[in-house]
């Protein structure tokens, strides 16, 4: 390398740096344009202004193809990179920026479950899109629990995104929880819900829903008991005397005094309960103020990024207790737990 530093550049620094080892030129144009794009020079992410060359590219292409391909059948997302890999014309911005986060995350995966704090600089890039801190669209997200009517259930409602379902679904059968408590009962649909995957995965799980009112559908459930009470004192006053089958899933969709309901639950949690919080938009200074003290409980981002990142009610806010909570005397004495199934890998 010949010449000052400041007159190469960044493809050409990249190409001589994978010269040097096994990383591919366009994994370092990736680097040095995340590296670059926190500072001042580039707020725009315009920093990757060439597609990869043909030799990345075409490995690009076959990594893709023997990891994230399932017996050679493509997901949309798949399918989309290798074209954007195989064409031969200057990317669109957007291009460019979806296939740099995609090729990131396959030559170095980011960890699983990470902290409040780090999701907050992970994150600090998504700021322009459509839904700030997710990547989902404005009309996607308004219709996402039903674009006319609403999602149903066996005909009964549900007030979630489809891809919260999905995710509920694959979190139960990974979790098997052996108690799930939903915050917010409404129609009943969700937990219903709950209730006929728990059964249909064989399950042997105890479930409750506390709601202030109780609107749901006589013999729509088979396995859940419903509170009707107020959800913060059922927790401060009824919670610790149950006896909870461990892990817990507990579901918060009732939507009042995110720091009070925080301060009161998470204490009650162990090791490998998960607490998803939805709708949690409007919810993120609470659960900032929560979160950044409470270390032991990680954002779950193998979930919460499923369908995209947060593109579900629940940005982040899919939360696994990792290590022991801190709790105080009271919040300890009252409650006794078997462990049963194991916490997700
Ligand atoms: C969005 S709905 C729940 C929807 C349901 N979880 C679902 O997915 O279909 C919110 C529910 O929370 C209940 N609610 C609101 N504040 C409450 C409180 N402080 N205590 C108990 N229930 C409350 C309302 O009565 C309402 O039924």
């Amino acid at each position: 390398m010949t010449g000052k530093s400041s007159e190469i550049s960044v493809p050409e620094l990249s190409s001589y740096l994978a010269l040097h080892c096994h990383e591919t030129a366009y994994r370092f144009e990736t680097l040095i344009g995340a590296y670059l794009s926190s500072g001042s020079e580039n707020q725009t992410g315009e920093i990757a202004s060439q597609n990869p060359s043909k030799a990345d590219a075409d490995l690009l292409s076959r990594r893709i193809k023997a990891e994230r391909l399932l017996d050679g059948i493509p997901k949309y997302i798949d399918n989309y990179m290798l074209t954007l890999l195989a064409a031969r014309h200057p990317l669109e911005r957007f291009d460019r920026s979806i296939l740099r986060s995609y090729i990131g995350n396959l030559t170095a995966p980011s960890p699983r479950f990470v902290s409040w704090k780090d999701r907050q600089a992970d994150l600090r890039d998504l700021t322009a899109n459509e839904v700030p801190g997710t990547e989902w669209d404005k009309a996607a997200l308004l219709s996402s629990q039903g674009a006319s009517d609403v999602l149903k259930w066996r005909d009964v409602p549900v007030f979630k995104p489809a891809s919260d379902m999905m995710i509920y679904a694959m979190l139960l059968f990974e979790l098997k929880p052996a108690t799930i408590v939903e915050f917010g009962t409404g129609h009943g649909g969700s937990t219903g819900f709950m209730s006929d995957l728990a059964q249909l995965f064989g399950l042997d799980c105890d479930l409750h829903s506390v709601d202030r009112t109780g609107k749901v559908p006589e013999g729509f459930h088979t396995n859940a008991k419903h509170h009707i009470a107020d959800c913060l004192q059922w927790v401060r006053d009824e919670l610790p005397k149950l006896r909870l089958a461990r892990p817990c899933l507990f579901i918060e969709d009732f939507h009042e005094k995110t720091d009070d309901f925080l301060n009161l639950l998470v204490p009650n949690l162990d090791v490998g309960d998960y607490l998803v919080i939805e709708d949690s938009f409007i919810k993120q200074a609470a659960l900032d103020r929560f979160l950044r003290e409470h270390t032991e409980v990680l954002i779950d981002t193998f979930y919460t990024d499923f369908f995209g990142v947060n593109c579900t009610s629940a940005v982040n806010s899919i939360l696994s207790v990792q290590s022991e909570m801190t709790r105080s005397p009271s919040s300890t004495s009252s409650k006794s737990q078997t462990t049963q199934g194991g916490r997700p890998g």
